[in-house]
Formats: C-alpha cells, sequence, structure tokens
C-alpha cells in the first residue's frame, strides 16, 4: 500500500495502552492540541486512525453523524476494530432512525421524574456504605465504593435479584474487556464467549418475566414492551444488554474513584464541599471533566470530508479524545486543576456531544452528586493509602485501584 502523504503526522500514538496503565497520556495530549488538532497516526496496536484533540473539532465531528458514522458494519465507536463474530450490535453503535427508535425507546427511565422516584433509594443505599467505612484503616475505594455502589444501582435499574449482583460484575467486566487482537488468545475468547452467553441467558428470562406483566415504567419493562427493542434478535439484545451495563456502570464507577483521589490528594475539597454544599451539582460535572471516564469515541467517515484543514477520506477511522478536548486550553483555563467551582465545568465533553450524548447522564450525575454530599457529610478525612493502579486501555480511563484510608476530621 502506498503511504498518505497529504496530512500532518501525529507525534505520538495515544492509542498506546502503556501510557494509560502509567498515567502519562496527559504531556502528549498537550503537544498534540498545541501542534496538530487533527492528525494521522499510520501505525498502531489498533491500525491507522485521526487522532481529534480539541473540543472544537470533537464537536464537530459529532455534530455530522450522517457523515462520522457511529455503526457497527462499518467499524463501530471504539478505536478496536472487533471481528464481525465479537462485534455486538446495539443503539450506540447505530446510526440514523433505527439508533433514534432504540434510544427514544429507553430514555424515559432516566427522566428527571424517575430520578425524583429512585433518589431516596439511592441516598439511603449510598449513606449506610459510606458511614460503614472504616477508620484509619487502609481500603480500596474502587473495589469497597464505586463498584459497589455502580453494580447496585445497575441491579436497581434492571430489577436483578440482588443476591445475584456479582453476575452483573462479571459480564460488565467481560463486557468491556476490548483488548488488542493479539491478546485474544483461544481461552480468552471462549470465556468471553461463555460469560456473555451466561449474561444473555439471564437477562432474556427477566425480559420474560417483565413481558408477562403489564408494562411500567423500568427500563426492562420499556424495552421488552416497546416495538423497537421488544423482539431484537439475540445478538442485538446481548449488544444492547452489555450496553447498558458498561454504559451505566464502568463510566460512573470511575467518576466515583475520581472523586476519592481528588479528595485524598488534597483535604481542602472535601472541607469545601461542606462549607459549600451548593457546589456539589457543578463538582460532578467537573469530576468527570476532569476525569473523562470515556476517553475516546471513534466514528468511521462515509465520504470524504475536511475537517480543520485535513481531508479525511471515505473509510477511515477517527478518534474523538475527550479526554484532551476536556483539558482544552482554549475553553478550560488551567485545565488540570480541579475546581468545583469552575464556571464553565459543564462545558466538558465527557458525555459525549450531538445525537448519541448519554442517555444515562442524569442518572450518573444524580449518583455523583448524592456520594459527594455523602462523603462530606461523613465528616471524616480521606489520605492516599497507596499509589492509585490504572487500566492498560485507551477507551475507558479506568482506576483498578485506588488505596485510601479515612482519619477521623
Ligand atoms: C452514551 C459517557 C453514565 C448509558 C455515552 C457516551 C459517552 C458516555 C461518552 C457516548 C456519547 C457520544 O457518542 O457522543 C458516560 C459517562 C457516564 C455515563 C462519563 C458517567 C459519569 C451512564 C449511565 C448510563 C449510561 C449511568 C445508563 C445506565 C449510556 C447509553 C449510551 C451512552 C445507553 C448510548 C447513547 C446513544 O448512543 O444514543 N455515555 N456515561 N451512561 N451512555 Fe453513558
Amino acid at each position: 500500500m502506498t503511504e498518505v502523504i497529504d496530512r500532518p503526522i501525529s507525534l505520538f500514538d495515544v492509542s498506546d495502552p502503556s501510557i494509560y496503565a502509567n498515567d502519562t497520556w496527559r504531556e502528549p495530549f498537550a503537544a498534540l492540541r498545541r501542534a496538530m488538532p487533527i492528525s494521522w497516526c499510520p501505525k498502531s496496536p489498533f491500525g491507522p486512525y485521526w487522532s481529534v484533540v480539541t473540543h472544537d473539532l470533537i464537536r464537530e465531528v459529532e455534530a455530522k453523524p450522517h457523515i462520522f458514522s457511529s455503526a457497527d458494519e462499518y467499524g463501530g465507536i471504539t478505536i478496536i476494530d472487533l471481528e464481525p463474530e465479537r462485534s455486538l450490535p446495539n443503539f450506540i453503535a447505530m446510526d440514523g432512525p433505527r439508533h433514534a427508535a432504540q434510544r427514544r425507546t429507553v430514555q424515559p427511565a432516566f427522566n428527571p421524574s424517575e430520578m425524583e422516584r429512585r433518589e431516596d433509594e439511592i441516598r439511603g443505599r449510598t449513606r449506610a456504605l459510606i458511614e460503614s467505612l472504616p477508620l484509619d484503616t487502609p481500603f480500596d475505594w474502587v473495589e469497597k465504593v464505586s463498584t459497589e455502589l455502580t453494580i447496585g444501582m445497575l441491579a436497581i435499574l434492571f430489577d436483578f435479584p440482588w443476591e445475584e449482583k456479582a453476575d452483573l460484575r462479571r459480564w460488565s467486566d467481560w463486557s468491556s474487556d476490548l483488548r488488542p487482537p493479539e491478546l485474544r488468545d483461544e481461552a480468552f475468547l471462549a470465556e468471553s464467549s461463555f460469560q456473555l452467553n451466561q449474561m444473555l441467558a439471564r437477562i432474556d428470562r427477566l425480559m420474560e418475566e417483565k413481558r408477562a406483566l403489564p408494562p411500567t415504567d423500568d427500563l426492562i419493562s420499556r424495552m421488552v414492551h416497546s416495538e423497537a427493542m421488544g423482539h431484537m434478535p439475540e445478538r442485538e439484545r446481548l449488544g444492547n444488554y452489555a450496553l447498558l451495563i458498561v454504559g451505566g456502570n464502568d463510566t460512573t464507577r470511575n467518576s466515583m474513584s475520581a472523586f476519592a483521589d481528588i479528595c485524598a490528594r488534597d483535604p481542602a475539597k472535601l472541607d469545601q464541599l461542606r462549607t459549600h454544599p451548593d457546589l456539589v451539582a457543578n463538582a460532578t460535572q467537573e469530576v468527570i471533566r476532569w476525569q473523562s471516564p470515556v476517553s475516546h469515541m471513534r466514528r468511521t467517515a462515509l465520504e470524504d470530508h475536511e475537517i480543520g484543514g485535513q481531508t479525511i477520506r471515505k473509510g477511515e477511522k477517527v478518534v474523538l479524545w475527550y479526554i484532551s478536548g476536556n483539558r482544552d486550553e482554549a475553553v478550560f483555563a488551567d485545565p488540570e486543576t480541579v475546581d468545583f467551582a469552575r464556571e464553565n465545568a459543564r462545558r466538558h465533553l465527557g458525555f459525549g456531544f450531538g445525537v448519541h450524548r448519554c442517555v444515562g447522564a442524569r442518572l450518573a450525575e444524580l449518583q455523583l452528586g448524592i456520594l459527594f454530599a455523602e462523603v462530606a457529610r461523613r465528616g471524616a478525612r480521606l489520605e492516599p493509602a497507596g499509589k492509585p493502579q490504572w487500566a492498560p486501555t485507551p477507551f475507558l480511563h479506568i482506576y483498578a485501584q485506588l488505596p485510601v484510608r479515612l482519619v477521623q476530621a
């Protein structure tokens, strides 16, 4: 194949999983923002791709879904090109009316009235957990708090039996394990397929139980009684279950961990929320901006098109790095600083932008706001009890471990 030279070649391959595991991704992105807001990386573990790293260009691409497709048949929404037999259709990886119809089906489960209905339950569960945390004893915040709260939320959202919620956690981990092809050996593929089939069978059973009952407002009931999602083929059911489980779980989980990391590094942050509880809502946006739980979304060009002065050719992969757009100095002053009072924190791209913007954003905001308020209310101080560990993946920005300790303030 002849080399393409009509484009700026990326100074860095920002898809390299090790920069996420080592937490060294900030400088490469800052350099790209300064020198080349859009650039071509000809070689990476995930093949060639365009990197879009500034706030305005990410929004520009997302505002043109008819040109920059999310659809599975062209490669889907992550930098990883999955083999067709591994790719599961779901509505985040669909375009046009099919996407719109499925999104419309689940959207009411996240309406303000539904959130209001859930608030007391979320607060009660969060308060009980935060009050049960030991003083002066190191523990892993990811395991004890972030994972526990988000899996619990998911079980409630799916009306899933509480005593089986460990299964949801395991399926979520398998669904979001998008390792590069060379790391997907036969044992991995066999276990992955076993886990996903187990998830399909269990949630199908839940769906059938709901089908037999009159429609209600919860997520599964809405899906099963709808025209758009009531009779999906097997792989599409599996894909949509995985989307809702991963979408609602890994993302919120990592924002919860980021909050604890921020407060452990700087005790003044928790004091600020204690003295100014009115800052909680803005703080949730700032934490999502700073953490960017979804590092990127990918699109594929359906035709030649110019963005930021570069011609993207039909069929090329375009990676939208939210983790960089959320640090764009042109929009966010002093972007590495966490400022709970940041006046434009809401402009972050952590939930994406345009027709695919996160449908569960309100639920995430509600869970995070309640957690922040409850940690402030507990009155203890968070301290680091070891180094955070991050997962080696360029897709979700994952805290694998966050050792902390609570001490009396
Ligand atoms: C879509 C981030 C929480 C369900 C998305 C997208 C992002 C995102 C970046 C893609 C947007 C785009 O392509 O423009 C986040 C973050 C969260 C979070 C950072 C937490 C802090 C949730 C929750 C749920 C959820 C709690 C539900 C249980 C979904 C679904 C989509 C989506 C179903 C697909 C929407 C569509 O394609 O129309 N989310 N999300 N997310 N999210 Fe979230």
